[in-house]
Order: C-alpha cells, then structure tokens, then sequence
C-alpha cells in the first residue's frame, strides 16, 4: 500500500538512531557503558547488586528465543536460553500482537521498530537473536529500597537506565540497549478510601505503579465506582499513560487521566522517596501529571479520583466506500466529524477509524447517556448514509455500568500492526474549516495512513485546568475535539528498510499536509505521536516544555533517566548501536 508512495520519500534522514560510535569505553567518554566494555560491571559487581535486591535481578531472556538458534551470553550470569523449539515458536508467533504476552514479560516491549529485530519470531530461525535494545538487566520492582538500589548502582557503573511497567510505549521509551530496568509490573495494590482537601472530596483509589486498566476497572466496579483508564484494557495507569495525560472512553465526562491524580509516591534520581500533591512536592506533582513517563523518577504508587458508577450506553457502527463516489464518502464522514461537539459536550467519547476503504465507530460511549440519545447524536451521520443507500451495521446498547459497557463494546487491541503520527484537531479548526479538515483526512489516507480518531471534550469537567496551573497536560488536549492518531501499517515480513521509511513517510509527508490546517503546526498526544517529529518539545509538551525541564532538573540533576522524546531528553544522544552519548 506504500509502495507507491516512495516517490514521497527523502534519501534515508531523520532517525531515531544517529551517527556510528566505536565500542571501546576508552573512546566512548561521555557515554553509557555497554556490555563488552571494559568498564561494564563486571559479574561480581551485578551478583552483588542481585543481593542487595533480595534475588530479584533478571538477566534478560528475549521473548522469542525459541524461535532461534541462539547463543546464551557467557558471562555466568545468564541461564542457558532455550533452544529452537518449532512448536513454542509458532505459538508465540500467534500471540505476537497480544500485549498480553509482552505485558508479562520483565524485557519484551511491543513497538517492532524499538525492538529493532534483536530476536524477532518472524525472523528466520537462523536469523539473530541477541538481548539487543532491549534492557539487558532488569530489577523485579517490589518496593522502595530496590528501585534505590538500581538508581544507586546505575549512576555508580555509568549504566543507562530505564523504567519498564508494561511495555506499550510506542516510542520504544520503556526499553534500551545495555539498559538495566527497573520494572514496575509487579506492584498491584489496590485500595479505595476516602478522599478531602479543598480541591477534590471523594472516593479515591490507590494503584500500585503495576494495576493496569483491566484490574482497576474490575475493583472500581466491585466498588460501586468507575474510574478513567484507556481504551486498552492492558495499558498501566500510573505509568507513561497518566504521566503523558491518558485518554479514556470518560474523558468527555472527567477530563484525562492525568486530571484524576491526586498524589504519587515517587523515588527520584537520589534514591529519596517523596510524596506528591499539590500540597506537596508540588512541582514534582504538576510534572508528573501530564509532562510525560520515564524521566522524573519512579513512581510507586498512583492515587487517582474514583467517580461513582453510572449506567453507560454504547454504539459502534461500519460502512465501507465500495461503489461509493469518495466525494459523497468523505461527506459521510465529514457529517459525524461535525456532529462531534454536540456529543462530547453530553458527556460522550467517541472512537473511531477511518481509510479511504471503511469507516468504523468502535464505539461511542456514553456514562449517564442512553442509547436512544447516541442515536440522537449519529442522526446526521445515519440519515445521510440512508439518503444515499448506503449499507451500514450499527448497534446501540444500554448497560448497567461502565465495565458491562467496556466488555460488551471494546475490542482487544493488537499491538506491533502500526507506525504513529498523530495531532489534535482543535473544536475551532473542525466549526471553521470543515472542509479544510476532511480534505486533509482525505489526502492523509490517500497516503496510505489510517485516521484514529477519539473525538473528546477534555475541558468538560476541568475546566479550571486550562491554564496549566494545576497540571502540565499539553494545552492542546483542552481545545481539541479530536485527538486523531495517523497510523501506517507494520508488516514484519516486510524489508526493515520499507519500515524506516514507512516512519519517514510519516515525519515527511503525511503529518506535515495535516499540519497545514493546524494553527502553529498543531500540537499532539506525546504517547500516540510522531517521535522523529522535529518540532516535538513544543508539539508535545506546549508551552511546558521550559518549566516542566527545570523540574527536571531540580529532581534529576545527573540526567540519570533518559526516554526518547522525554523531557530533558536532548542531554542525551542514542547511536546507531544503541550506545547512549551526551
Ligand atoms: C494497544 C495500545 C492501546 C493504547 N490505548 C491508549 C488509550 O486508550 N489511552 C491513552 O491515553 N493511551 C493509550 N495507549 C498509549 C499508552 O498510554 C502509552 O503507550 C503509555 O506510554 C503506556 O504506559 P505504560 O506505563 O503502560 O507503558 P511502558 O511502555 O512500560 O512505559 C511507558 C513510559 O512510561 C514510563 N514509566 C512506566 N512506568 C513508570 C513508573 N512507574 N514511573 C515512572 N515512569 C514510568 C516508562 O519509562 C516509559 O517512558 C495505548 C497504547 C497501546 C500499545
Ligand atoms: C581501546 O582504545 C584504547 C585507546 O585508543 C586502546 O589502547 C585499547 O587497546 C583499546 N581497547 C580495545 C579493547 O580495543
Ligand atoms: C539473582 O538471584 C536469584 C536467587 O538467587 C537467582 O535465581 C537469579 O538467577 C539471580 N539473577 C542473576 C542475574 O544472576
Ligand atoms: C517478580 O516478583 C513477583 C513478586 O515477588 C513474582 O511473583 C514474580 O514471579 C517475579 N517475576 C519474575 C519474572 O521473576
Ligand atoms: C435509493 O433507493 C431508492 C429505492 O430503491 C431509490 O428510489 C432512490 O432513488 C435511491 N437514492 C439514491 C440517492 O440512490
Ligand atoms: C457492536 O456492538 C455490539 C454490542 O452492542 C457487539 O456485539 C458487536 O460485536 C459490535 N460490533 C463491532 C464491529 O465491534
Ligand atoms: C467543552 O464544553 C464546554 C461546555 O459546553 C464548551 O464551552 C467548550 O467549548 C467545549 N470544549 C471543547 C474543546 O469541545
Ligand atoms: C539495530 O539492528 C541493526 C542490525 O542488527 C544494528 O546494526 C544496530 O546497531 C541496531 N540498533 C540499535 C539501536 O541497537
């Protein structure tokens, strides 16, 4: 599908990877050691780190090493990986987009283009398989004292360091080559209590760093309660999703993720372990909350507003443009895109997908909305589709509550099918140039990119958010009533090169004739963006970047946490082999 579009291509540019280095430490100063170095932590040095953490250091296995005749390291800290195994490969090659299975897993990350085919299942079995850019050490997190034990030993060895909770980042920001991890997974606690403070008084619940959505939104429901999480049941709600801001299916009801948060317990670069609220650490709390994962400190611990549950409708619905003039298609299309701000002003959230061959909602959601105002709300769009016989399923549906609604109207998620871009459509630009918009949306597929669009009002009940004085959520997020994801495809089969470009595609073409109708060139989710973006400080972070870089600083004066695209990131340079540089 791209294929034709190479003319659009540039010679080989941008690249999250950069110019080759040697790898002799002596020639590397100002870098991160690797192993082979001779001052890489020796055997010892990591055995004693593995006592100090009870026993808890792992020497990473990559995932598929079944899949290849692998060598193990020979370094006496790694067991011996397992062999080619025809069987256990095919069956981790059918569950290779579940996130499931990388979620599981302490190295595993589930961006193909950050795993860099390190040990890849749908490499032939003779092909490599090596730790690669994946952490090659990882901290099996269970409490305070080990993340300040792997803080201590990465500033002390000059090892890179990075913070692993589940693995979906699609900028590859939870992994990193010759990187020790600190992995979060493990730590799920859940408690509801009551919360009071003269800004929020209410239920609360509090989340060990590891609770991903599935099991938040099953204890809020035993509760009685409903909470914001993603659209995917297995993102991790106090890690990179609230922390880069976090949208959910009730966003249009209580704004994102990060505007729930009420206090971290987080263990920054000294190894000190702080709360943060607005009450305290103040700084740390407004960074936290929004400014983006990986790169602040650790946080242990989330506790985030908890709203009571309320009967939720939902509706999907699908046509495609067989037979259809695509005039009359992008009308169609055009028509539910402007029926947006009269349905996220009730409170709706809106999912949905788009190419120049189907459209699909998956789904509507509507808390404390009934299905017959979600039909309501489509009737242009229906009306339309009937005016022009165009065939079309649709269903609407009320539930009791929100996790009946959740599991009935979501789809699983794969992961590893798609490259990002992505921009928020401010309300403004869709009311005023309607017809800019979808001629932009058109051009976009024409291209060879899908439209993911979740069509919001996040100021809804946050109003009082807006200026930032509460938290660092990139201002875009308040105007948008779209924020729409450009997605290229990801084939594993496919020359590791058509993959580059396919990003390039993105960073060159796709996201700058989308651009073009954005005021300032737009503003966009950091978690579902284009990481190659060049703009991207201001393109993800707004006007925060300045301040959110200070508290950086104040918090991890010795760059110990690095995250591509993260706030500070630029002190750091990762080359081609993966060596991070200053
Ligand atoms: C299938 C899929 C569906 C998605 N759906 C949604 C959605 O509905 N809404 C939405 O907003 N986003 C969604 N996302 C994007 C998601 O929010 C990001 O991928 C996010 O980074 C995931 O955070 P994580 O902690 O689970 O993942 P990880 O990849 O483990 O970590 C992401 C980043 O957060 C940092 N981090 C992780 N844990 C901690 C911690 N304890 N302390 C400090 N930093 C930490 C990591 O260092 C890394 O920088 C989706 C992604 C995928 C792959
Ligand atoms: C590393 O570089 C130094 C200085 O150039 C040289 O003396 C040394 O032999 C090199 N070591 C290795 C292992 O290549
Ligand atoms: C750490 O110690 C535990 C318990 O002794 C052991 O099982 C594990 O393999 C060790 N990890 C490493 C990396 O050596
Ligand atoms: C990590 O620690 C948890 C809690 O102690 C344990 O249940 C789990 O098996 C460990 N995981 C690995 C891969 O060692
Ligand atoms: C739709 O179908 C009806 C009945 O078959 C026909 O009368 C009408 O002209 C069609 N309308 C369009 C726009 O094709
Ligand atoms: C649409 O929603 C219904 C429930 O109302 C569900 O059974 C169906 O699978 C959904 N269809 C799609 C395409 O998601
Ligand atoms: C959100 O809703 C409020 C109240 O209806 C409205 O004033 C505001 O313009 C909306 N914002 C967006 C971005 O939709
Ligand atoms: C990615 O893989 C290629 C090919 O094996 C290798 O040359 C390169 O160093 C790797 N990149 C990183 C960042 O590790």
């Amino acid at each position: 599908m791209l294929a034709k579009h190479a003319y659009l291509l540039l010679a080989s540019t941008a690249s999250a990877f950069s110019a080759p280095t040697s790898s002799n430490a002596s020639d590397n100063a100002g870098c991160r050691y690797m192993p082979g170095d001779s001052g890489w932590p020796s055997t010892q040095t990591w055995t004693s780190l593995n006592q100090t953490v009870g026993g808890r250091l792992i020497a990473t296995v990559p995932l598929a090493a079944p899949c290849h005749d692998s060598t193990t390291p020979k370094d006496g800290l790694h067991e011996d990986w397992p062999t080619y195994d025809a069987e256990k490969c095919s069956s981790l090659q059918s569950r290779w987009l579940e996130p499931e299975l990388h979620d599981a897993d302490p190295a595993s990350i589930m961006a193909p283009y950050f795993a860099n085919q390190s040990c890849d299942p749908f490499q032939p079995r003779s092909g490599q398989c090596v730790i690669g850019t994946y952490s090659q050490y990882t901290i099996n997190v269970t409490s305070s004292s080990d993340v300040a034990a792997g803080l201590k030993f990465a500033e002390d060895h000059n090892v890179r360091l990075v913070i692993h909770n589940t693995g979906h980042d699609f900028a590859g920001k939870s992994s990193g080559a010759g990187s020790l991890s600190l992995w979060t997974h493990n730590l799920k606690n859940i408690e509801f209590f009551d919360w009071s403070d003269e800004y929020y008084t209410g239920k609360a619940i509090k989340m060990g760093a590891g609770v991903q959505g599935f099991e938040a939104n099953a204890a809020a429901y035993d509760e009685g309660l409903q909470i914001v999480s993603g659209e995917c049941p297995t993102v991790g709600l106090a890690g990179g999703y609230t922390q880069g801001g976090g949208h959910s299916a009730l966003s249009s009801r209580y704004g994102m993720a990060a505007d729930q948060a009420l206090e971290y317990e987080v263990v920054v670069a000294s190894g000190e372990t702080l709360t943060a609220s607005r009450h305290e650490n103040s700084d740390l709390y407004w960074a936290l909350s929004g400014g983006g994962g990986g790169t602040y400190g650790v946080v242990l611990s989330l506790t985030s507003k908890a709203h009571p549950d309320v009967p939720t409708s939902g509706a999907n619905l699908t046509f495609t443009s067989e037979g259809l003039d695509m005039d009359v298609y992008y009308d169609l299309i055009s028509t539910f895109t402007s029926s947006l701000p009269a349905s996220a002003d009730a409170g709706v959230m809106s999912v949905f997908y788009f190419t120049s061959e189907s459209f699909m909602i998956a789904p509507l959601t509507g808390p404390d909305v009934t299905a017959d105002q979600l039909r309501e709300f489509l009737a242009p769009l229906t009306d339309g589709l009937e005016a022009k016989n165009v065939t079309y399923t649709s269903n609407f549906e009320d539930f009791g509550s929100y996790v009946e609604f959740y599991e009935a109207m979501f789809a699983p998620i794969p992961v590893g099918v798609t490259l990002y871009g992505g921009a928020f459509i401010p309300r403004d630009v869709s009311v005023a140039n309607a017809d800019g918009l979808i001629s932009a949306f058109r051009d976009v597929n024409e291209m060879g990119a899908q439209v993911v669009g979740v069509g919001l009002n996040a100021s809804l009940a946050t109003a009082g958010f807006h200026d930032n004085s509460v938290n660092s959520v990139n201002a875009g997020w308040r105007d948008a009533i779209i924020a729409a994801a450009i997605t290229v495809p990801w084939s594993f089969k496919a020359p590791w090169q058509d993959m580059l470009d396919s990003q390039n595609l993105l960073t060159e073409s796709v996201m700058p004739r989308l651009k073009q109708i954005l005021p300032d060139g737009g503003h966009a989710y950091m978690n579902e963006g284009d990481f190659q973006d060049p703009d991207w400080k201001r393109v993800f972070y707004g006007d925060n970047y300045e301040r959110l870089e200070q508290i950086k600083d104040k918090y991890d004066p010795h760059h110990l946490f690095y995250a591509l695209t993260a706030v500070g990131s630029d002190y750091w340079t990762v080359h081609s082999d993966g060596r991070l540089c200053t």
